[in-house]
């Protein structure tokens, strides 16, 4: 078991609208997606689960202290 992995930078993607789960344990090998790695490195975190409504450029916060989850709000930066 491990500990949620957290990065300094969102991940920007092209994002296509739909049901996403998005990975909150940083382990995932799709990251900013959940692969299911999460239930056995950290089986007390679950992925964020939200419908995307639009499609475009997201940055989908790594750091995990954005108030805007799963997106970034710019926290990463601030200390
Ligand atoms: S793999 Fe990280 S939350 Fe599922």
């Amino acid at each position: 078991m491990s500990e949620p992995m957290h990065k300094s930078q969102p991940i920007v993607i092209e994002e296509t609208p739909g049901k996403k789960a998005y990975c909150q344990c940083g382990h995932s090998e799709k990251l900013p997606y959940c692969d299911g790695t999460h239930s056995r490195a950290c089986p007390g975190v679950s992925p964020l689960v939200v419908e995307v409504a639009d499609a475009g450029k997201k940055a989908v916060c790594q750091c995990h202290r954005s108030e805007n989850l799963p997106w970034c709000d710019g926290s990463h930066s601030r200390s």
